[in-house]
């Protein structure tokens, strides 16, 4: 292989037709003078050689009359060779010195006497390693094993995205188990029912996460009262969820307050009352009855013996999994839940009550209203609330959290769409994250960020004990 050219940060280099059995994302070396550059490999071309048209041209013709080529220099072989040569379009990720990458060096590596070879494992191991000492082991990269730290994550906004089936549940299962080993402490919206099962592993036995996991069922052994969800959240689920008018929204303060004062607490069986008897434009006492009684139907809301969030969190003392089931539910019921559930968490976390911990939500669109991806990432993250966005459909999380993601978890996606909105991330250049992405087997995922301290390594996901849940119902088993 010999260095051809450099353009901004990508590099050509040549290489003859046996040379080139590499996989885009891995990781080449050139060596000159004990120094050297890390190129990834993004992909391959035939090398555009002059003449080499008219050269085929003319074989093409040959081919027909059966024409014997005469060699008498047997340089035949070496002139395929030529005709057939490949150039591989890597992309300069710095130059290695002191066991470290920089990229402010301004240093080439000569064309004529560098030498080019994949980088030894090792390299891309020690290098992509980010502060930290709470290992998570990832999966395989090039024949060495690849662990992120679980640090990387602390504080952080996480994503992982790649086209159905390609693994991301599987990867966020392993992340989180992991991170509950290690003490943390992690919220899980599933709206599959597919991570009640963590407690288990293929064998049937407990898994290592058994004691840490705490399933909430909305209804069942998870309920709020109205006085502890406050009026502002009320008024929330009312106008967002429940598309309240404004005049209704304005006599239900009226009547909260009303309530308050008269029978010193709220419930909702006194706010039924209290409408059923108070003077108002019937419009206004049908549309809020109306949505009381859909608050009622969601069993959600109980006036007697509430969950207390606080010690469900703080019983999980050395770390744990805590699951809602969102499964069994309508999407109203699912927003109501997450909205409440968002904002007693924040007054938590404000309150100092309770530690930071994860949230992982898949398939956010389907419970999370759209003003409350800003907050999210940033109200949310600062007061101790660090997301891991889970979804299929990139363009239903919006561009600023791309941007400001910190970690991503690429796994495959072939629509051009969907390529050009994940390549809006800020943490590296697009091309290299179409180029790879696209070319991702299922299982393996592109890793971007701070964990990998921005070099990007492609990983093949290892494999997991746990139990899986919520796999695809089918008509046919094999
Ligand atoms: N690295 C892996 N090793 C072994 N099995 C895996 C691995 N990754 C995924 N699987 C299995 O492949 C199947 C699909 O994976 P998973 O459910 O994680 O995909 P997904 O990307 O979350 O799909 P969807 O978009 O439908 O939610 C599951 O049965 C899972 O157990
Ligand atoms: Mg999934």
């Amino acid at each position: 292989m010999r260095l051809l050219s450099k353009s901004g940060d990508t590099v050509e280099i040549l290489a003859a037709p046996g040379e080139d059995g590499l996989r885009r994302g891995d990781y080449l070396q050139a060596i000159d003078q004990g120094r050297r550059i890390l190129l990834q490999v993004i992909d391959v071309d035939y090398a555009n050689v002059p003449g080499a048209v008219e050269d085929a041209l003319r074989e093409l013709a040959g081919e027909r009359i059966q024409v014997t080529t005469i060699d008498p220099y047997g340089v035949g072989s070496l002139i395929a060779g030529v005709k057939d040569a490949r150039i591989i379009v890597a992309k300069l990720r710095g130059i290695v010195e002191g066991g470290e990458l920089r990229s402010d060096l301004l240093w080439l590596p000569s064309k004529l006497n560098s030498r080019i070879e994949p980088a030894p494992p090792e390299i891309i191991e020690e290098l992509s390693k980010a502060g930290g000492r709470r290992a998570i082991t990832i999966g395989e990269c090039m024949g060495g094993v690849i662990t992120i730290n679980a640090e990387a994550l602390d504080g952080r906004i996480t994503i992982i995205t790649g086209k159905k089936e390609t693994g991301k549940s599987h990867l966020a299962k392993l992340l989180i188990t992991s991170l509950a080993e290690y003490g943390a402490r992690i919220i899980v919206l599933d709206v599959n029912g597919e991570y009640l099962g963590l407690g288990e592993r293929v064998d049937g036995e407990p898994s290592e996460v058994a004691d840490k996991l705490v399933v909430l069922r909305p209804g069942e052994n998870f309920t709020a009262s109205l006085e502890d969800a406050g009026l502002r959240v009320m008024l929330d689920i009312l106008q967002h969820v429940l598309d309240t008018p404004a005049a209704s929204l304005r006599e239900f303060g009226r009547l909260w307050r009303l309530v308050s004062k008269v029978e010193g607490r709220i419930t909702l069986r006194g706010l039924m009352e209290a409408l059923a008897r108070g003077q108002m434009h019937e419009s206004v006492r049908e549309a809020l009855t109306s949505r009381l009684m859909s608050l009622e139907q969601t069993g959600f809301f109980r006036d007697e013996r509430p969950t207390e969030l606080r010690e469900v969190i703080e019983g999980l003392r050395e770390g744990g999994i805590i699951v809602v089931d969102l499964s069994g539910m309508l999407p109203h019921g699912r927003r109501i839940v997450v909205e409440y559930l968002l904002s007693k968490l924040s007054t938590l976390l404000r309150g100092g009550e309770i530690d930071p911990l994860f949230l992982v939500a898949e398939e956010a669109h389907l419970y999370l209203r759209e003003t409350y991806w800003d907050d999210l990432i940033t109200r949310m993250r600062h007061i101790g609330l660090f997301p891991i966005f889970v979804t299929n459909q990139p363009d239903t999380v919006p561009e600023t959290v791309y941007r400001q993601a910190d970690n991503i978890f690429l796994f495959n996606f072939t629509n051009e769409s969907d390529l050009e909105y994940i390549s809006k991330t800020s943490r590296m250049d697009s091309e290299t994250a179409k180029r790879i992405a696209k070319s991702l087997p299922p299982r393996h995922c592109l890793l971007i960020g701070r964990m990998v301290n921005d070099i990007p390594v492609v990983v093949r996901v290892r494999e997991s004990y746990l139990k899986t849940l919520g796999e695809t119902k089918l008509i046919w088993r094999s």
